[in-house]
């Protein structure tokens, strides 16, 4: 080790400390069983109790009502992509799709292969900056669906509010800002999220999915892709990512310990201003991609008065300790990914650097 360096990538991201130093006196013999979590069947009572917990855990912290079901499936949030309208989209129906950014516009892609797809707002024209007023949704009669990304990872924008679908299943991609801040879970039907974010390493994607949704899905589903069997099942009807649900679990109880997301969003907006103030205080020469009513909390994207000095910046950031802070390869800029476990003091490290940067190049 090197000394100590403040991780900004998008994901998977930086996990709390306390969590991996948890994950490491146990790696060994969890709970003095004498085997890795790793080793031990899923069917054993000391995996189905990290199950149950970790199930509770999520439970407890989104305040999700009992007829939601949760799952710890895999295939990633893309996946999802395609179990949603393979299971609630079917040939001669149509879904609606509000597309703010990157994950959107895929998820669209995927769910043309099923059916109809109303894109009833997108934001492409001007390249992704802002998301729409709630006023300013049309949802379409007799919609199977309305799915929308509550945080674009790429471009930075994150809706302020839980999309209302007025009558309209909402299906919630939260896969950057899930853990962030308390939502309204029952607004939604569907919220799902790749875990390696805010939850916990790659490999799981978690699912909260209401009993109603659950009813919809149809006769003879290929199971794997089945969320009727899988919530039955209790996630288990293949072997489940063990790792990946018992770091889930850790990070869960690393929240509730550290004030539940009431307070990670209290922090997360301390940050976020610090790094935003920052970029508005540079008179032009960073200059923020995100309209600023839309500015995400977890992904701070900006650009630099031009690519090499965005590569400079990257670069002398790296040397610095400061790392992962090349924005996506579709996009470009500077991306500073700022989840629930990045500590305050990397983000006042970078504010300090990008002062320095500017005074030197600007
Ligand atoms: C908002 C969003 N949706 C979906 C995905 C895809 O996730 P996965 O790699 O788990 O399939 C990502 C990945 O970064 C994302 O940020």
């Amino acid at each position: 080790m090197t000394g100590k360096i403040y991780n900004f990538s998008a994901g998977p991201a930086v996990l709390p400390t306390e969590v991996l130093e948890k994950a490491q006196n146990e790696l060994l013999s969890l709970d003095g069983i004498g085997m890795s979590v790793m080793e031990i069947s899923h069917r054993s009572k000391h995996f189905e109790a990290i199950l149950s917990s970790a199930i509770s855990g999520i439970r407890e912290l989104l305040n999700v009502p009992k007829n939601y079901r949760i799952l710890f499936l895999q295939g990633g949030a893309s996946l999802q992509f395609s179990m949603i309208p393979i299971n609630f989209l079917s040939k001669n129906e149509a879904a609606d799709y509000v597309v703010t950014g990157t994950w959107g516009k895929k998820a669209i892609k995927e769910a043309k292969r099923c059916g109809g797809v109303n894109t009833i707002f997108s934001t492409a024209d001007t390249n992704f900056r802002s998301v729409p007023a709630q006023d300013e949704l049309r949802f379409s009669e007799n919609a199977s669906y309305v799915h929308y990304t509550s945080n674009e990872t790429i471009e930075g924008v994150e809706f302020k509010y839980d999309l209302d679908g007025r009558g309209v299943p909402v299906v919630c991609d939260a896969s950057s800002n899930i853990l962030s801040k308390p939502i309204d879970v029952e607004k939604h039907a569907l919220v799902y999220a790749g875990a390696q974010k805010n939850i916990g390493p790659s490999g799981v994607t978690l699912v909260i999915i209401h009993d109603d949704l659950i009813e919809k899905v149809p006769e003879n589903q290929h199971s794997m892709l089945d969320y009727r069997a899988l919530a039955e099942n209790n996630s288990m009807l293949n072997t489940p990512n063990t790792w990946g649900i018992y770091i889930i679990n850790l990070v869960c109880e690393h929240l509730k310990k550290h004030g539940g997301l009431a307070q990670m969003e209290k922090k997360n907006e301390e940050k976020a201003q610090l790094l935003y103030d920052a970029v508005d205080a540079s008179e032009g020469f960073y200059l923020g991609h995100a309209d600023r009513e839309a500015r995400s909390l977890m992904n701070v994207t900006f650009r630099l008065p031009s690519e090499e000095l965005e590569k400079q910046f990257a670069d002398e950031a790296t040397a610095q300790n400061l790392d992962g802070l090349k924005g996506h390869r579709s996009v470009g800029g500077i991306r500073a990914s700022i989840y629930n476990a990045f500590p305050k003091e990397g983000v006042q490290a970078l504010v300090d650097f990008m002062k320095d940067f500017a005074r030197k190049n600007g």
